[in-house]
């Protein structure tokens, strides 16, 4: 694929994305939630009923997060960046940072990250690496006292910054979309914004998405072949 100079690329990814990593994607066989339901462990209503087992499993999350490497899919997109620079954007459903492992240096993530953690209360994130399981304390915020959740979108709650990221949607050339199952709103809508501005909208995945109506085009395969060959 080849952009001109006028060209603005706003990729968006999924947890498809870092299934070569040995991540497990949510709604794949073995998906993350197996043994977990959603609602259990990424609600408000999950965390007023229980932190101390949402701790455990995004400290589980952060674990598994920690001992994978980025793959070929992270690589690809990194380099595209660095020819790009400010034309391009990528906006990750992940929260894990494995994008940024690669090289990737804008990256927006619209569900929060894995190793943020912000007071209730206060709601400033910062950096946070810590595991809250086996008995561990929960985190309290060091200025008010109250309690420490993890900087992460939970159902029910709004993405982060959804103004750049529409702004940068209104602005782009071409929408590249890969391994995200299309379920998830507003993310899912991405493409029809994409769509009714008439830009070149392809999504890079082994299935079809759910919104595989609204592409231009769908390039079937694992991101990790895909993702190389096409930028
Ligand atoms: P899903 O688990 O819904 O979808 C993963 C997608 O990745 C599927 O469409 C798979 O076909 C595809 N896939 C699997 N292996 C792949 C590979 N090697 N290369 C490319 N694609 C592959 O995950 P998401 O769409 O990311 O939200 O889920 C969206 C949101 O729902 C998540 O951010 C999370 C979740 O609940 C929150 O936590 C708020």
């Amino acid at each position: 694929m080849r952009f001109e100079a006028e060209d603005r690329v706003f990729v968006l990814t999924g947890a498809g994305v870092s299934a070569a990593s040995g991540l497990a994607t949510f709604r794949g066989s073995g998906g993350l939630w197996n043994g977990h339901r959603v609602e259990d462990v990424a609600t408000p209503e999950a965390w007023e009923a229980d932190p101390g087992l949402v701790w455990r499993f995004y400290s589980m999350r952060r674990r598994d997060a920690l001992a994978a490497q980025p793959n070929a899919a992270h690589v690809a997109l990194a380099e595209l960046e660095k020819q790009m620079g400010d034309r391009f954007y990528l906006c990750t459903q992940n929260v894990d940072d494995l994008h940024e492992r690669a090289g990737s240096e804008r990256v927006h993530h619209m569900h929060g990250t894995l190793f943020e953690s912000r007071c209730v209360w206060c709601e400033k994130p910062f950096a946070d690496r810590a595991f809250y399981e086996d008995g561990a304390a929960l985190p309290v915020c060091a200025e008010c006292g109250r309690a420490v959740r993890p900087h992460i979108v939970w159902f029910g709650e709004v993405p982060l910054d959804l103004n750049s990221i529409f702004r940068e949607l209104e602005r782009a050339t071409v929408l590249l979309v890969a391994g995200t199952s299309g379920s998830v709103y507003p993310a899912a809508g991405f493409v029809d914004v994409a769509h009714r501005r008439g830009i070149e909208t392809i999504y890079v995945g082994p299935e079809e998405p759910l919104n595989a109506r609204a592409f231009s085009e769908i390039l079937l395969g694992p991101a990790t072949e895909v993702l190389p060959t096409l930028l």
